[in-house]
This record gives C-alpha cells, sequence and structure tokens, in this order.
C-alpha cells in the first residue's frame, strides 16, 4: 500500500476522532497542563527572549521560527529603554502565545552590561547600543559577525529606530506587509499546503506539541502493556527518523535507547502501582521534545472551530508531516507502525475501530 494512501486514510481517522466525544476528554485532559503552562506566562510581560551567553546557542538552533532578531543593548543605556517599548511593540507580533505572526522570527535580547556576555557581544562585534541583527537563528548559534565580512547571512539592522521602521525593515526582507495593528491571528485552516517548507516551520510549534501531549496521553491513561510495547517501539523508530522537529528526534532517539529502563515491563503492574498511584514511571519525567515543550499553547491549530483546534488538529499535523517524509521503500513498515500506534494509543474506541478496519484492507 503507497503512502499516499496512508496519508488519505490518516486524514480521515483524525477528521473522525476530531468530531468525537472523546476527542474533548483527550483535550480536557491536557488542558490542567496548559493552565499551568499559560498562568506562568502571564507574569511575563516581555515579549522579546532574553538571551544569555548560556542559553544563546540552544535557543537559537532549536527555534523552529525561520529568522531571528537579536538586540545587543546595556541596561543601563538610557537609549536603550528608551527603545525598549518600541523593539516590544514588534516582538509582541511574532513571539509568545498571542503573537499574530507566530513561527516567522525570533526576537530576542542580550544584556551586554553583564560579564557573562562579554564575549559573545565581541563575537558580533558590537560597536553601540542597541545594535540589532537580523538573521537565521542557526547562523547565530556559534556564530558571529565582523563589520567587513561581506559574504555573512547575519545583518545589522540599519533602520530600526521606531516600531514602525524595525517592522518596514523585516517586511522588506520577507517581502511581506505586517502591521503593527494587525489584528489578532485567527486561523481556521489546517496548514493547506505540507509541502511548503515555510508552512512546515510554522507547524513544527504545534508538531512538538502534539508530540508531547501523545506521550503524555500515553502515561496518563498507563497504555503501555505487555502486548503493546513493541507497536510503542516502532512508532518511536519512526519518529527518530522522521519527525520534522529535531529535538523530538532527538528525544524519541534517547526514549528508544533507554527504553528497557525508562518503560520496564512491570512499570504497572499491581503492587507498584500502589506503592506510587499516580506514576507516570520514569518517562513520565522525560521531556520527549526538550525543555521548552510544552510551551502550554497553539499556533496554527488555536482557530475558534472545534476540528482546528488543539490536540487533535496538531496529532493531525504529526501524522501527516510523518506521511510525507517517508520513503518508499518503507512505506509498508511506516504504514503497519502507523497502524498499530493508533490502534494501542487512541483513546478513542470508535475511531480505533474505523481506523483498524481500514488498516487491514
Ligand atoms: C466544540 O466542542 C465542544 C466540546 O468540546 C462542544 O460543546 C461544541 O458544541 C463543539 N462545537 C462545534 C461547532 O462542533
Ligand atoms: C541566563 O539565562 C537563563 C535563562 O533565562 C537564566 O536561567 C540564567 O540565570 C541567566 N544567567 C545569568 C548569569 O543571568
Ligand atoms: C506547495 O508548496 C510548494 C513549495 O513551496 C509549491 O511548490 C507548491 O506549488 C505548493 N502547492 C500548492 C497546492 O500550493
Amino acid at each position: 500500500m503507497s503512502m499516499s494512501k496512508a496519508s488519505v486514510i490518516l486524514t480521515v481517522i483524525v477528521l473522525l476522532l476530531i468530531s468525537s466525544k472523546e476527542a474533548a476528554s483527550i483535550q480536557s485532559g491536557s488542558r490542567s497542563i496548559l493552565r499551568a503552562v499559560s498562568s506562568e506566562n502571564k507574569a511575563r510581560v516581555d515579549y522579546a527572549v532574553d538571551l544569555n551567553s548560556t542559553n544563546f546557542d540552544v535557543v537559537l538552533r532549536n527555534t523552529p521560527a525561520a529568522h531571528a532578531v537579536v538586540e545587543f543593548y546595556a541596561h543601563w543605556c538610557p537609549a536603550c529603554r528608551n527603545y525598549k517599548p518600541q523593539y516590544e511593540k514588534v516582538a509582541k507580533l511574532f513571539n509568545g502565545p498571542d503573537a499574530v505572526h507566530p513561527g516567522i522570527a525570533l526576537m530576542t535580547r542580550v544584556d551586554c552590561a553583564l560579564k557573562i556576555n562579554n564575549k559573545l557581544c565581541d563575537k558580533f562585534s558590537v560597536s553601540h547600543y542597541p545594535m540589532l541583527f537580523w538573521g537565521p537563528p542557526s547562523k547565530f548559534a556559534s556564530g558571529g559577525w565582523e563589520p567587513k565580512e561581506e559574504k555573512s547571512e547575519i545583518h545589522v539592522i540599519d533602520d530600526g529606530r521606531t516600531a514602525e521602521r524595525l517592522l518596514n525593515w523585516i517586511n522588506k526582507q520577507l517581502g511581506s506587509s505586517y502591521g503593527l495593528d494587525d489584528e489578532k491571528f485567527e486561523n481556521e485552516h489546517l496548514p493547506s499546503n505540507i509541502s511548503d517548507p515555510g508552512q512546515i516551520a510554522r507547524a513544527v510549534y504545534d508538531v512538538e506539541e502534539a508530540t508531547f501531549f501523545a506521550f503524555e496521553i500515553i502515561l496518563e491513561h498507563k497504555m503501555i502493556k505487555p502486548h503493546t510495547r513493541a507497536s510503542l517501539i516502532k512508532f518511536l523508530q519512526l519518529l527518530v527518523a522522521h519527525h520534522p522537529s529535531k529535538r523530538c528526534r532527538k528525544g524519541s532517539a534517547e526514549v528508544l535507547v533507554n527504553f528497557d529502563d525508562l518503560c520496564p515491563p512491570d512499570m504497572w503492574s499491581p503492587d507498584k502501582q500502589e506503592a506510587v498511584s499516580d506514576d507516570k514511571g520514569m518517562l513520565g519525567n522525560f521531556q520527549i521534545c526538550g525543555k521548552e515543550v510544552p510551551r502550554g499553547y497553539w499556533m496554527f491549530c488555536r482557530g475558534s472551530k472545534n476540528d482546528t483546534r488543539g490536540f487533535s488538529c496538531g496529532l493531525w499535523v504529526v501524522l501527516h508531516s510523518l506521511s510525507v517524509r517517508i520513503e518508499d521503500g518503507e512505506s509498508q513498515f511506516a504504514f503497519t507502525a502507523v497502524c498499530d500506534f493508533i490502534n494501542n494509543f487512541f483513546i478513542c474506541e470508535e475511531c480505533r475501530e474505523h481506523f483498524y478496519q481500514m488498516c487491514s484492507r
């Protein structure tokens, strides 16, 4: 069976899932976590992400955003303090749960007045405050900038003195026409073209979020049983090779390598359960897509309609993005792995049966 057929089936099943009552219970299961995380976010007033030499490389290497803006400043500098609200106005468009244009650019800042950042600021030849750079996030990570370097993909933003001018500058780079007053993002459509690298990059936020919750649900419902272990292992193999997010691939690989320790065959045996009643085992402490996931909000999957929202939508994107990355030679393995995974780890009985019928055709 070809994978394109598989992806059609996946689409159908996830649409079924969405309309089911169980989908609602999946969402409410994860809602407590979402609430915990989002109340944390409320305390944060800044949209721009504070970076220092400890996390600079990691954050920029791992962000799903396609571009990054780095502001080098000094907290004592009056011009920098005056500039902050301007920078924040733009950061608000691109960063955080209320971003109107999520996934496009990560807006960050580095305080060069902190000793720990001295080397970092030197690497970028920071000559005045505030000094702004633009470039691909991966080029910032373990990168640098020198005034005479012509081929660098990192550029100084030479005209960003006000929020309007900064956004104009960014618009010019992107060929976009974003405005400071753009309305709150309401996405009523799933990513429509999953072969479009831009859409995938933005959808990766949700793919990561959904991957985390898929495992959270498996643990919450204690679904790893002697007869389902093999199926989980197969699905993990698929994730290691084809998950669109590098850090989820890495996390899946770690789970796979340590599978017997993280999921010992007796992890939920009756004796153990009595000892610790709310035990998710060692796997429960493992963040499959890294420390930053879950973020507690969805990017694309936050439409107002049920079927474009939350976990169901995220899962759709996960399965879909897997199906487009599968090579021909492994489509049979992949198809079986996904079918078995759905069959064993979906809590919607009706969808599972439906899907199982299609899978066994
Ligand atoms: C969306 O889901 C909620 C429960 O999760 C339900 O009460 C509501 O009727 C649904 N809306 C639509 C349009 O299906
Ligand atoms: C660097 O940033 C991280 C993450 O925000 C923070 O936990 C850490 O305390 C910062 N280090 C210094 C020296 O400010
Ligand atoms: C999807 O995106 C790819 C890459 O950007 C493009 O070549 C293709 O034409 C797009 N397809 C549709 C249906 O828009």
